[in-house]
């Protein structure tokens, strides 16, 4: 390979998870203390990082065809761009992506995108390289400082799963749980509200699993830090995800009830209805056991909203077993939900079960669960009907004087009024749709 110029502008392509999201926004800030400025919007760039996702076999295989359009793209503007595979596919399938495109110059794994810079440079001398290390979380100290930030923001205080359940490639790919230290994340929380953050979402795969040591070397979970947290002025709402059914404690259940800042609304997978499922996949909660917890929850913020993930159709699934994956849906009435059907991950428990689900009847399955879920967000949405809250303006929307945010429920808000992106607005929910809602604003509050 020859040597090439230095790039000048660079684009990031996040797919999958909020982690991914705020993986590539701090590759970003990487490139950009290089010189490195974004491409305009629908200008080619010199540098594009493909920031992959593993999770399912569809998001790994896109990550081929991506790379298949930016060479012909590159072929057709008479100069190649340097093309930077990074994210889960990068960790799990390096070396074959080497092998398989040589147009690829640099691999990079979610542990290890800190020395991107680095690669970068041996990748303008020609040089193509792998780095798929998962050092213990070296790389935060050697990330730059978020200069600024939007109202609404990440914040990743732990990665990593050590649950394995049998379908799933993330304790693979991003390796065994690791929380970041109490005070870097308070130091990173305070830095990120002067950059102008109101709202701070904890991202891990397992947030519940986070751990550390106070100030006063009191070990703390993740309520506790969430009081921390709330307590930093400025910072006007908090929230996390994912988190895992069987570390919820009591504390955090608590927090729910007693901390204002922390946001009505809880996405808690659960996967499936049937016990039986559950415990071929490895989950350590039962139906009953997940809906008391969701109760106790509850109890203790009545006006909680709920969130969950499901797969349908995995190995052995029967109609009577999904059927009870609706009646579930049915008893909690979630406000959102993420559904999938059952992709076979290569190397895990359940790739290699008797009894896969012909793709036919997953199909069938998840537009049956996708109806019913959003059946019940169409609900929720109607219920809040009538409503006073709080939107965050994350931005503005089509029409001039429209602006679009989130209510403490998560739902998106749209509404017209003299504001600015970053108020708290005070707003009536007027008129619900599937999707979002209409809000009539009452009050801009001050900062
Ligand atoms: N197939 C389908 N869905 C999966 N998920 C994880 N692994 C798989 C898989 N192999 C889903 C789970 C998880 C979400 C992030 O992705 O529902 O909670
Ligand atoms: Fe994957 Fe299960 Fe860990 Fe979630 S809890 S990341 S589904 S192994």
């Amino acid at each position: 390979m020859k040597p090439t110029d230095n790039p000048k502008t660079y684009r990031v392509k996040s797919f999958g998870c909020q982690m991914n999201v705020y993986d590539g926004e701090r590759m970003a800030e990487l490139l950009a203390t290089r010189g490195i400025t974004p491409a305009p919007e629908g200008e080619d760039a010199d540098l594009v990082v493909l920031n992959t996702c593993h999770i399912r076999e569809k998001a790994a295989e896109k990550v081929y065809s991506d790379i298949g359009r930016l060479v012909k793209a590159g072929e057709a503007r008479g100069r190649k761009p340097l093309i930077a595979v990074a994210g889960c596919v990068a960790q799990a399938e390096g070396e074959e992506i080497m092998a398989r495109a040589p147009a690829v110059s640099m691999v990079v794994g979610p542990q290890a995108y800190h020395r991107l810079p680095d690669m970068l440079d041996r990748a303008v001398a020609g040089e193509r390289g792998t780095d798929t290390d998962m050092p213990a979380i070296a790389k935060f100290a050697s990330l730059p400082d978020r200069r600024k930030s939007p109202p609404a923001t990440f914040l990743t205080i732990q990665e990593g799963c050590d649950k394995f359940c049998t379908y799933c490639v993330v304790p693979y790919t991003r390796g065994a749980e690791i929380s970041r230290p109490f005070a870097d994340l308070l130091t990173e929380a305070r830095k990120l509200v002067e950059a102008g953050a109101r709202e701070i979402t904890l991202l891990g795969q397992n947030v519940s699993a986070w751990s550390g040591e106070d100030d006063k070397g009191h070990r703390q979970g993740l309520a506790g830090l969430v009081r921390a947290l709330a307590r930093i002025d400025g910072l006007a709402r908090i929230r996390y995800t994912t988190s895992h059914p069987a570390d919820m404690d009591e504390d955090i259940i608590a927090a729910h009830g007693e901390v204002d800042k922390l946001m009505p609304f809880l996405h808690l997978p659960v996967q499936a209805g049937s016990d039986r499922v559950l415990k071929a996949m490895n989950r350590s909660h039962t139906v009953e056991s997940y809906l008391k917890l969701l109760d106790r929850f509850r109890a203790a913020r009545p006006d909680l909203a709920l969130s969950g993930d499901f797969i349908v159709g995995f190995p052995g699934e029967t109609e009577s077993e999904f059927e009870q994956t609706l009646a579930l849906v049915d008893a909690v009435g979630y406000a959102q939900a993420f559904s999938f059907k059952y992709s076979p991950r290569p190397g895990t428990p359940a790739a290699t079960m008797d009894g896969q689900v012909a793709p036919d009847i997953m199909d069938e399955r998840l537009q049956r669960l996708q109806a019913a879920i959003n059946r019940d967000q169409f609900a929720f949405n109607r219920n809040s009907v009538g409503r006073t809250c709080e939107v965050l303006i994350e931005r503005r929307g089509k029409r001039p004087g429209q602006w679009l945010g989130k209510s403490p429920w998560l739902q998106s808000v749209w509404f017209e009024g003299d504001c600015a992106i970053g108020d708290l607005v005070e707003v009536e929910l007027a008129e619900a749709g599937p999707n979002s809602m209409r809000g009539a604003p009452r009050a801009a509050i001050a900062a």
